[in-house]
């Protein structure tokens, strides 16, 4: 064996030692190893690879956190379509079910298999020769979107399958299952969350989902996703099985993550698993909502067939809702990071479903009419997997004599300035355009990555500059000082240095990224391009009508009212001559009319040394190109970069032109 064949082979070994430790550690909660020595082998996988970069493939344990961002998720063609379960509530549904399925099949007992009802979503996986290649999102049972790289940063997910003795792994196999996120893990999550000022999730299904569809690989990575799966999809290489309990444990000897099951025998059978899930689902270390029941025969359910979108062989039989009553001792406004005023009822605490309660949601001024709670009332509180509860009714019984409805207050309890109504109704908003309770987000989105791309303004120090003082206005960060920051909590030589490096660095941006910057209601980046293009200075926008807003490309009427209200508010324009004359100079953006890249769809894939992804995606866009996140056939170039993966393989496939960083730099020149 010569260097190269050692270092492959070890690094094989190594891929199924920290595949193994994985699986102990994230699956089962038992791991084997401490950290320190878990961190060794991956350091030593690291270097290996770091010598022999051609053993660093998409599916090595080193590649779980990585690959950049995408513009949109591309789409995926399900095997065979992912159906969904029909629910049930009462017993009366179970009986039906049951009957249903015993005379369709024709026999008087039925075998089932339970399983707990993961609150997460649902995805379809497929392995090639044994590497985890594609992932995708159920989308509408039919199509999915492909999200790969954020499953990738499952832990729990194998990227090899890694098969017992004896198990032979087929060509290509589908699987499928849940993704969520533990009730420990959502915890610390919404802990992260509330300290860095996010919005809450309002219960681990919601976290989980918005994890997965992150466009940033990175996001998805900081977010503590597991994954279990239930299902497999025939194919050539994959066992025939007999029963589900037989196909569950098939997949189980390929590494992959199963939950717990449990075998009932006929109606009585499955009722003393629903008993026993019910009483114990407060234990399991994740949110169940319901049990599922499965005919575990599988020549039964293809008997069985479906209706619609749903099995006929299998059931979800969700919990009831968990209830309690509590008393109402106040009720307040919130004020949120955008602005929105939303009331929130204080709650004498009471335990819902096994978490103790104190303050209920009432969402916003309409809710709370209709519900009319009044501090003092009794109420029911409802907790429907949900973390933040829900007010169910008031019990006017017990209302006292002297209780007057909420008056919903007319000005922002923060910053006193006028609060209106949203165009849509619904929500009441703060003007102010520098209440404190709005700037920390309005300053990190300002630095954020599409807008100013400021490196090193992240959440927690623009809540300090917010908190101390020194920033009331978007303009006021360019006043800082390397002796202002320094004397910030945490701040220390080189980081003040970055900082103000990176500060004036900023200044010369686009018109695009500033408009964006701005934090203008439903501008994002799109229209924010759509926009620079009519508005190449901001200051036309002053003075520019709504109609000559509503003329922008997919500026809808609502929006261009927001923009226009936006630059006709003097405040506003008094920040944006502010940030001008503070030495920010946002770039006409140019209008390529010639050149390669003029209408063709580009996709970037690997790392290139010269640039990041971003300015390579401002590259091709100034040249009148667009950048899509997916490889299909109608894609002009992709633009392969080091370590590229997947999607250059899809190029060579499907026969797309494919540059190197060299040739990709050498296009842009004749270009320029
Ligand atoms: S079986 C046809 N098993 O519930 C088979 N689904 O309401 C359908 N779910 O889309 C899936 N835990 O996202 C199955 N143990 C489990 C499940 C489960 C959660 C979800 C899944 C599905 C939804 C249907």
């Amino acid at each position: 064996m010569d260097d190269f064949q050692k270092a492959a082979a070890r690094a094989r070994e190594l891929h199924r030692e920290l595949a193994h430790h994985n699986y102990r550690y994230y699956v089962l909660d038992s791991p084997e190893v401490s950290d320190a020595q878990y961190d060794k082998l991956m350091r030593e996988l690291q270097d290996l690879e770091a010598k022999h970069p051609s053993l660093q493939t998409p599916d090595s344990p080193t590649q779980r956190v990585g690959g950049a961002a995408a513009e949109e998720f591309g789409e995926v063609v399900h095997r065979a379509p992912m159906l969904s379960l029909a629910n049930i509530f009462e017993d009366q549904g179970l009986i039906e079910f049951d009957e249903r399925i015993r005379k369709l099949v024709g026999l008087p007992g039925i075998a089932y298999v339970c399983e707990p009802k993961l609150d997460g979503l649902a995805i379809a996986l497929r392995y090639e020769k044994g590497a985890f290649v594609q992932g995708a999102t159920r989308g509408d049972g039919t199509t999915g979107e492909d999200v790969t790289s954020n499953l990738r940063t499952i832990r729990s997910l194998p990227m090899s399958l890694f098969p017992q003795d004896g198990v032979k792994v087929p060509d290509v196999l589908e699987v499928r299952g849940e993704v969520f996120i533990r009730k420990k893990d959502f915890q610390k999550l919404n802990e992260k969350r509330e300290e860095e000022g996010e919005p809450l999730f309002a219960n681990p299904r919601n976290a989980a989902a918005g994890s997965l569809r992150q466009l940033d690989p990175r996001m998805t990575a900081a977010r503590p996703l597991s994954v279990f799966l239930y299902e497999c999809v025939p194919g050539e290489g994959v066992p025939v099985f007999k029963t589900h309990i037989e196909k569950l444990e098939y997949l189980k000897t390929l590494g992959l993550p199963i939950n717990q099951y449990r075998r009932a025998e006929g109606l009585e059978g499955v009722r003393q698993a629903y008993d026993a899930s019910l009483k114990g689902r407060h234990e399991l270390p994740f949110e169940v909502d319901g049990m599922v029941v499965k005919v575990d025969d599988e020549d039964q359910r293809k008997r069985l067939g479906q209706v619609s979108k749903s099995p006929r062989w299998a059931v979800a039989y969700k919990f009831p809702p968990e209830e309690e009553s509590t008393e109402v001792m106040d009720i307040g406004i919130q004020v949120g990071r955008t602005g929105a005023l939303t009331p929130v009822a204080h709650l004498k605490p009471v335990k819902v479903g096994g978490v103790t309660v104190a303050r209920a949601t009432l969402h916003n001024e309409d809710e709370l009419r209709r519900k009319d709670v009044r501090k003092g009332d009794t109420v029911f509180v409802r907790r429907a997997g949900d973390v933040i509860p829900e007010i169910v009714s008031v019990v006017l019984s017990k209302r006292p004599a002297d209780s007057a409805p909420f008056e919903f207050p007319k000005h922002c309890p923060v910053c006193d300035a006028v609060a209106t109504k949203d165009e849509d109704g619904a929500i009441i908003r703060c003007t102010g355009a520098s209440c404190p309770a709005q700037l920390v987000e309005k300053i990190r989105h300002f630095a954020s990555r599409l807008a100013m791309d400021i490196e090193g303004l992240g959440d927690k120090l623009a809540a300090q500059l917010v908190s101390t003082g020194r920033v009331k206005a978007f303009a006021d960060l360019y006043a800082l000082t390397k002796e202002n920051l320094l004397t910030l909590e945490r701040m220390g030589d080189k980081s003040a240095d970055n900082l103000i490096a990176s500060l004036e660095r900023s200044k010369q941006t686009t018109q695009r990224r500033f408009l964006y910057s701005l934090g203008i209601r439903h501008v994002g980046d799109a229209t924010a391009k759509a926009l620079a293009e009519a508005f190449p200075q901001s200051e036309m926008l002053f003075t520019a009508s709504l109609e000559d807003i509503s003329r922008v490309k997919d500026v809808g009427p609502i929006m261009a009212q927001v923009i226009h209200t936006f630059f006709q508010e003097p405040q506003n324009q008094e920040a944006i001559r502010a940030l001008l004359a503070a030495g920010v100079q946002p770039a006409a953006p140019q209008v390529a009319t010639g050149g390669p890249f003029v209408g063709k769809s580009v996709v970037l894939t690997g790392a290139m040394t010269g640039m990041t992804r971003e300015q390579a995606k401002e590259e091709v866009e100034r040249r009148g190109g667009k950048v899509a996140g997916s490889v299909s056939r109608k894609t002009d170039f992709v633009v392969a970069g080091e370590d590229a993966g997947s999607k250059l393989k899809k190029a060579q496939e499907l026969g797309v032109r494919i540059l190197d960083e060299h040739a990709f730099l050498q296009m842009l020149q004749t270009n320029a």
